[in-house]
């Protein structure tokens, strides 16, 4: 399996960040020879430079992806995207349940399951977004907390559509804090995660998916976090922003 490095910029950038920030990541991959055969790259801009982005990486072998999505195919639903205006776009994943938007738009497992569907549906790669809050962990819920949120988001899913999907965990406490998951805590819940796909999907299906860790990823701890065995990827906040510090996270990342 190939490692995913997924920038997601959140509320960040412009027009201008999205011309400057195209050529220097491509230069700078350039150094990595053969970089694409162990690594896959992912951006994800707000939406309105999803086109712009997409159109400017044509013929490289960088995704780009959406922060979010509607479940819907169309209507009236103002300030909605679809997921087939992502795909129209030229995206190609897209990250969902992110727990800023648990949280500060109160998405619940149920409603996140209905995107899961409808990404799958049109061939697009969901990034499921899972994790527990500090509290959580205080309290030693952190793995019900995930094994709900799985769970509930891929209770309507066959086996054969979640092997197209990727989940990233993302303990909220380690998201822009700089307190990032010890690579062992993310590795523990790495291999939970796995597990919990195993029985619910079976052996096959649980191999097949990637699990990416999000959380205060930086070029300094990127490589420890991935030298752990259940480890797939990372899903990267602020240092995506500069390709000076997503570009060594990325180069940590290839085997
Ligand atoms: P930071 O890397 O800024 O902590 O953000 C992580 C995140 O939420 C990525 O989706």
């Amino acid at each position: 399996m190939k490692n995913w490095i997924v920038g997601n910029w959140k509320m960040n950038g412009s027009q201008d960040a999205v011309t400057d920030y195209v050529p220097a990541l491509l230069n700078g991959l350039a150094e990595f020879t053969g970089w694409e055969k162990s690594a896959r790259v992912v951006l994800c801009p707000p939406y309105p430079y999803l086109g712009m982005l997409a159109r400017a990486l044509i013929g490289y072998p960088i995704a780009v992806g959406a922060q979010n999505v509607s479940a819907q195919p169309q209507g009236a639903l103002t300030g909605e995207v679809s997921p087939h205006m992502l795909a129209d776009l030229g995206v190609t994943v897209c990250i969902i349940g992110h727990s800023e938007r648990r949280r500060q738009f109160a998405e619940s497992d149920d409603f996140i399951g209905e995107k899961l569907r409808a990404l799958l549906e049109i061939g697009l790669t969901p990034i499921l977004c899972v994790g527990e809050t500090l509290a959580e962990r205080d309290a030693a819920g952190h793995m019900d907390v995930v094994r709900r949120q799985v769970l509930r988001a891929t209770e309507d899913v066959s086996a054969e559509a979640l092997a197209r999907a990727i989940i990233a965990y993302e303990p909220v406490w380690a998201i822009g804090t700089g307190v990032n998951a010890t690579p062992e805590q993310a590795n523990e819940m790495h291999a939970f995660i796995r597990n919990l796909l195993d029985e619910r999907f079976g052996a096959e299906t649980a191999g097949r998916v990637p699990i990416l860790y999000g959380g205060s990823v930086n070029p300094a701890n990127a490589g420890a976090l991935m030298s752990q065995p259940e480890i797939n990827g990372t899903l990267v906040g602020g240092a995506s922003l500069k390709s000076e510090t997503f570009l060594p996270i990325i180069e940590h990342s290839l085997t």
